[in-house]
């Protein structure tokens, strides 16, 4: 039987494998600049915690979002007492009877000159958005849930496959460790996904998620430069014995 081998292949699958695997890099470092962008910059501050992981998926249940930008970048444009006049409100469950005799006018008076002007946030001159604000957040719904995790785990499958694939040619790895290093991609995976619902259900998961992510970036950067390392840095071996015997 041929053993394929990486530094043996010929040019054209050489630079099929090439390209590949350099999208795929790229793509993987992309993925990581934007969780630290988005779910990163969850609690407010720049890089990951286990507080950002805990906000976007089980969310953060001690008050609505209005309440907390009540109190925070929204502070400077209402009185103390409006603001605590507006929580007790929100805290209530925001009933429509009080919005239309009070709270249509106080947000008029200190909200609605930019929250019905600026495009891009909630319009306060409707009870409804400002309801919308109101609730408890309460992290990934289940069907963004459902839907990410599965376009998650179909498309990432994908990218483990042919990674996996050519990095199963190198040489220099026994058979148990390049399985092992193949295999583990997509038991990270299945543990990432696992832990977004565990985490929907308890904050206390949270970790797991970082810890999956992390897991399967290491694995592929693994199979990804050894690959990429054996197919343009390693001589090939002098031509086979046959070949060398005829003179
Ligand atoms: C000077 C303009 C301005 C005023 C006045 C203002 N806001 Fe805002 N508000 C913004 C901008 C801009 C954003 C989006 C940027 C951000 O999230 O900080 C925002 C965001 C918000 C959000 C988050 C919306 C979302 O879903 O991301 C809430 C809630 C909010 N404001 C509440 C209020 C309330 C309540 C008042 C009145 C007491 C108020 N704001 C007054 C400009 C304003």
């Amino acid at each position: 039987m041929i053993e394929i081998s990486l530094q043996k292949l010929k040019l054209p699958h050489k630079t099929l494998f090439t390209g590949y695997l350099l999208v795929i890099g790229l793509g993987l470092l992309m993925a990581g600049a934007q969780i630290m962008l988005t779910h990163g910059m969850a609690d407010g501050k720049l890089g990951l915690s286990v507080d950002d992981i805990v906000y976007s998926y089980y969310g953060n249940r001690s008050g609505s979002k209005l309440e907390s930008m009540i109190n925070g970048s929204m502070k400077s444009h209402a009185p103390a007492e409006v603001r605590l006049d507006i929580i007790k409100w929100v805290r209530n469950g925001s009933p429509e009877d009080k919005w239309n005799n009070h709270f249509k006018g106080v947000f008029a008076q200190h909200c609605t000159m930019c929250h019905s002007t600026i495009p891009g946030i909630p319009d306060f001159t409707s009870y409804q958005a400002v309801k919308q604000e109101a609730k408890i957040d309460e992290g990934a719904s289940i069907t963004s849930l459902t839907r990410v995790s599965h376009i998650h785990l179909f498309g990432i499958a994908f990218i483990f496959f042919f990674v996996g694939w050519i990095f199963s040619y190198a040489s220099g790895f026994s058979n148990r460790l390049k399985a092992f290093l193949i295999f583990m991609p997509f038991a990270f995976l299945i543990l990432d996904v696992a832990s977004w619902w565990l985490t929907k259900l308890n904050p206390n998961f949270a970790w797991l998620v970082i810890i999956g992510g992390f897991g399967y970036s290491l694995a592929s950067a693994v199979m990804i430069l050894t690959s990429l390392y054996q197919m343009w840095f390693i001589k090939k071996p002098a031509s086979r014995p046959a070949s060398s015997n005829i003179h």
